[in-house]
């Protein structure tokens, strides 16, 4: 399973990549808005500064609701760097933003998916990716990894080349999920990529060895 980082902060991404453990970033108007307001920095020059160290795919998501709008906003996207992959969100307009986009050649990434068939709609669009929000469907009491599970069935039944990306990750829970259950790709917070590493029984299990070395090594 590839492992995508959900985030624009800059000194997250640098972190996770020194350890070469990131295959990708997505961001959302959200995340970029946060690191503008923090850094600064125009958006464009944070998409540059992540493009000049990670060679996956990095999503960036147009803010345009009709096709025209979001076909100019992609393509200035694109211009920003190769490895821009364009989020479109899920809606009538945006199937058809994707289908142009594909005969562009420039990968989309389909995201607000909440539910099995606009998964199919967006991977029927050409949809180089799709991003169900695992999260957001847990917060209002329904179960965000049936619906990962409902979209891989039906890409497996009709051969669909879509990758899905767990997206809205909120805890290592949803990420043991995914793997279990094959996804292509899961997007993380920083924070939960730390978590991942952590067990108690590993921190006390190096506190004992630390101490019982001592013992005799003084
Ligand atoms: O990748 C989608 C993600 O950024 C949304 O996460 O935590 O805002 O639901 P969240």
């Amino acid at each position: 399973m590839k492992i995508f980082l959900d985030t624009a902060n800059i000194d997250e991404i640098k972190l996770a990549a020194e350890a070469n453990l990131i295959d990708g970033i997505t961001t959302n108007p959200t995340l970029l808005s946060r690191e503008v307001e923090r850094t600064g920095k125009g958006y464009k020059d944070i998409l540059i500064d992540i493009a000049a160290i990670v060679n996956g795919p990095i999503s960036a998501e147009v803010l345009s609701k009709d096709v025209e709008g979001m076909i100019k906003e992609a393509r200035e996207l694109q211009d920003i760097a190769p490895q821009i992959v364009i989020k479109v969100p899920m809606t009538f307009d945006g199937m058809k933003t994707v289908r142009r986009l594909e005969k562009e050649g420039i990968k989309s990434n389909v995201t607000l998916v909440f539910s099995a068939v606009q998964a199919m709609l967006a991977a029927k669009a050409g949809a180089a990716f799709v991003s169900p929000f695992v999260g957001r469907l847990d917060d209002i009491g329904h179960d965000g990894m049936e619906i990962v599970d409902e979209i891989l069935n039906v890409f497996s039944n009709y051969d669909f080349k879509t990758e899905v990306i767990v997206a809205s990750v909120r805890h290592p829970k949803h990420v043991k999920d995914a793997a279990l259950m094959k996804a292509d790709i899961v997007t993380i917070p920083f924070k939960v990529l730390m978590q991942l590493f952590k067990h108690s029984l590993t921190d006390q299990g190096i506190l004992k060895f630390e101490n019982d070395w001592k013992k005799v090594n003084i």
